[in-house]
């Protein structure tokens, strides 16, 4: 979501709604304003869908109604709670006098909902944010900021939350714990945001807050305490991006930034899925016994989800012994599958509607199959459709090739794989509670196979103006390097093909000549030692016959290093997890070569974010 707040000498409803549009990439599902009349009013209007429409709500209540210098706003991606317009920020106690806007996922919700509502508090939105405005307006006395404070010493999860109260008209309270927040200083007016875009054009003197403290803001300053009221030093920073950086987080194009955001990505979805012991979904309207009876699955997708679903077939069957097919959705869908009410089906979408995907969930439905929906856009019609859903929390992509989506799914469909063996008891909940602990491992990983941009970025310049580029991988290392392959087709209009490293001699090696450039993705040696030998004979196979072999292999693997003609090192991490840090830097080897070709990495030719006709 994207958060602004502001008070200060101009109208900080013109100020929110720009800052508002600059922060629209961050979710768009629905928005809405708050506005402090200094006089002990406060007026709030929100509306589900893009910014356009809070903007037309407006011109018909008339923007004079809010009036004052003090506001926030917030745009949302919805993850409690379906985009509709009572679940839209901000948010009111029940007296109307504090509005709160949020940005993440708190964790006990439930809880501190259940206990509200035994107080004869009613809550008029399903989501997880609203309660934060009834829990402050339950001991204000006076202090937003003390309020605040204390309230958040009680909320689990990831949030940053803004809030104001009609008592205190010159101020604005923050708090933020592990989702973005920045303050923005000016001359009398002073600025909150998610992201520096929404305040650039303001001033470029910033100030970035650091996790578990609390912020007041006036129109001339800032003051920072941690969440028991103890003053901390907060960092100013000077931010020299011109303003279509600063959308894109410093960097070239969209697409760079999502990669970037892979961490957190990762550890959104994992977040709240297991609780007391257990793996838990989202949306579970499947009995335990239905898992149980499971007896076959079938992954349904297409494009990099399909690739995602491919990962997810090892794990599953490993982990719960049930036999797991993983197929194209437009081929699923007219080829008379064998579907049973024992049958799952998981049907994997970022956006949730695409066509093909939507049609093989109708389809598997009609055959009374039981169908989970692993989804990235809250409400959207799959996950509707659905029997049970569980949500990648990876937030908004914009570029249209997907980067932060394809990680967040490979984490969901572990979570599935690993409730699947919980129902089915085919694995003890300790083995459950130990898989869960190393996918928890993986934000971290992947931050450090980050390390590994610069190194890409310079070899996808170098290799930019190479006629194709073969990517071979085995076991989960094969839908790494088909993913890889689809990636730089997509963005670099590249003729990139992924094979199966093991037929390799079965046809495909007939295409190596000279200076071919062929990715290996190199599996463990310490995992599966014999998939590592095999490997090693294949690179040395295509180098005999003069490839320019570019070798993704774990740190310290020295073996490989006499067959790379370029090495990236990743992060050692458990086999099955190894997609997550190899696809990394084929990702960013993919967008370096489109940008070093001219093309634009974020909206390549003829392709589309979501393909909603089959
Ligand atoms: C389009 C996009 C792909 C995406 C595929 C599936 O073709 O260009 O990047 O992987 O659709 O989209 P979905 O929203 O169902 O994951």
């Amino acid at each position: 979501c994207g958060i602004v707040g502001y008070t200060g000498h101009r109208p900080a409803l013109d100020v929110v709604l720009d800052g508002l549009r600059r922060l629209e990439y961050r979710g768009y599902d629905s928005a809405g304003v708050a506005v402090l009349d200094g006089d002990g009013g406060l007026a709030v209007e929100r509306k589900a869908g893009r910014l356009a429409n809070l903007e037309a709500r407006l011109d018909e209540v008339g923007r004079d109604t809010l009036t004052g210098g003090t506001g926030m706003g917030h745009t949302r991606w919805a993850t409690h709670g379906a985009p509709i317009d009572r679940n839209s920020h901000p948010h009111r106690d029940t007296s109307g006098r504090i509005a709160v806007v949020h940005n993440g996922i708190i964790e006990n919700f439930a809880q501190l909902r259940a206990e509200l509502e035994a107080d004869g508090v009613e809550l008029a939105s399903d989501t997880d944010s609203e309660t934060a405005a009834h829990l402050i307006a339950r001991i204000y006395d006076g202090d937003l900021a003390a309020a605040v404070r204390t309230v958040c010493r009680r909320l689990e999860g990831a949030f940053t939350l803004v809030v104001t109260h009609a008592d205190e008209p010159d101020k604005v309270v923050a708090a933020r714990r592990s989702s973005p927040l920045v303050v923005g200083v000016g001359e009398g007016e002073t600025f909150l945001a998610s992201d520096v875009a929404a305040f650039i054009e303001h001033t470029r003197n910033a100030v970035e807050l650091g996790q578990d403290q609390v912020v007041v803001i006036t129109k001339d300053g800032y003051d920072v305490t941690d969440f028991h009221g103890e003053p901390v030093q907060a960092k100013p920073f000077q931010v020299n991006w011109d303003l279509s950086a600063a959308e894109k987080g410093g960097h070239d194009y969209f697409m760079l930034k999502e990669i970037e955001e892979q961490p957190e990505a990762l550890a959104n979805t994992l977040r709240g899925h297991f609780t007391d012991g257990r793996i838990v979904l989202d949306e579970q309207r499947l009995a335990d016994q239905d898992l149980r009876d499971v007896d076959k699955v079938f992954v349904v997708a297409c494009g990099t989800a399909y690739h995602s679903g491919l990962v997810a077939k090892y794990a599953i069957e490993h982990w719960t012994r049930l036999p797991v097919e993983c197929e194209l959705a437009s081929e699923f869908r007219y080829r008379d599958p064998v579907l049973d009410r024992d049958t799952l089906v998981v049907a994997i979408s970022q956006s949730g509607e695409t066509a093909d995907t939507l049609e093989a969930v109708r389809h598997a439905r009609e055959q009374k199959a039981r169908v989970l929906a692993i989804c990235n856009t809250n409400g959207a019609q799959i996950p509707r459709e659905s029997d049970a859903v569980l949500y990648t929390h990876a937030g908004p992509e914009i570029g249209v090739a997907a980067t932060k989506t394809f990680l967040a799914q490979i984490a969901a469909n572990y979570l599935v794989g690993l409730a699947l063996a919980q129902a089915r008891g085919t694995k003890y909940p300790d083995e459950v509670a130990r898989e869960f602990r190393e996918l928890e491992a993986m934000p971290a990983a992947v931050q450090h196979a980050l390390g590994t941009v610069d190194q890409v970025r310079a070899l996808g310049r170098e290799l930019s103006d190479s006629k194709a580029v073969l990517f071979l991988g085995r076991h989960v290392g094969f839908p790494v390097a088909l993913e890889g392959a689809l990636k730089l087709k997509e963005l670099a209009y590249m003729h990139a093909e992924g094979f199966a490293a093991g037929e390799l001699k079965h046809g495909p090696i007939a295409l190596i000549e000279d200076q071919l450039p062929v990715v290996v993705v190199m599996p463990s040696p310490k995992g599966r030692a014999v998939l590592h030998s095999k490997l090693l004979s294949n690179i040395s196979e295509i180098q005999a016959r003069g490839a320019r072999t570019i070798v993704i292999a774990e740190e310290g693997d020295d073996t490989v290093k006499p067959f790379a003609d370029h090495l990236i090192e990743v992060p050692a991490v458990p086999t099955l997890l190894q997609p997550l840090v190899s696809s990394v830097p084929l990702q960013v080897l993919a967008a370096e070569i489109a940008r070093s070709r001219g093309y634009d990495v974020d909206k390549p030719r003829n392709l589309a974010k979501s393909v909603t006709v089959e």
